[in-house]
């Protein structure tokens, strides 16, 4: 709970940030936004645990200053151009912050789109590797993304020193980097993905 908390508290300090050269009036209502296929597991527990998190900091209005956090929850498929399509939806409801995309072949889609509306993406799903700053400035992963993982899966490999492994994966964007980074891991270790 405490890290959808901070993670709500950064979309709000976004929001104040991108206002604050304004002179309008700022809206007493902020809205932000989570994407995710609320019927996975991942995205059941995500629901319960921002809805509590929304409810805590709009019950003590001196966490926000007397700003209400307003939240749009938009269900996504995990991948394709229909997941996109549901992410600009999202994105029209004037939200200043995401929290999502729960799968990294939305999030490839989307990154383009979220930085030329400055919006940012807070993820804790989305872990391809490829997914970097450079190229996707306004999405800020919260969780360590790949290249970590499969370093640790292939110390694993190596201390049963198995040389040469098969890995089973989904064949999108998601499966195929983190396969390529577990490949990238393994050679280091001189070990390698059977291809055939
Ligand atoms: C959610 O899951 C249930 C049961 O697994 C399924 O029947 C239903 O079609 C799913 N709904 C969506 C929107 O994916
Ligand atoms: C409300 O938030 C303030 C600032 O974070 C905190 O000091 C105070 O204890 C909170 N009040 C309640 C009733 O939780």
């Amino acid at each position: 709970m405490k890290v959808y908390c901070v993670v709500l508290f950064q979309c709000f300090l976004f929001a104040l940030s991108n206002g604050a050269a304004d002179t309008a009036p700022r809206p007493a209502l902020i809205n932000i936004g989570a994407l995710f296929n609320f019927n996975s597991t991942i995205g059941k527990v995500a629901k319960i645990a921002i809805q509590e998190a929304v409810d805590d900091i709009n019950s003590n209005s001196s966490i926000l200053n007397g700003y209400t956090l307003n939240l749009a929850l938009k269900e996504s498929v995990c991948n394709g151009f229909l997941g996109f399509v549901q992410a600009i939806q999202l994105m029209q409801k004037e939200v200043v912050a995401i929290i999502g995309p729960q799968s990294s072949a939305v999030t490839h889609m989307v990154s383009l789109v979220a930085t030329e509306l400055q919006i940012p993406l807070l993820s804790f799903a989305a872990t391809d590797p490829t997914i970097k700053p450079l190229n996707s400035p306004f999405f800020v992963r919260t969780t360590l993304c790949d290249d970590y993982q499969m370093t640790a899966i292939s110390e694993i490999i190596d201390q049963f020193g198995w040389r040469e492994i098969v890995a089973v994966f989904h064949n999108d964007d998601y499966g195929r980097n983190g396969i390529a980074a577990l490949d990238d891991a393994l050679a280091d270790k001189l070990g390698r993905i059977d291809s055939t």
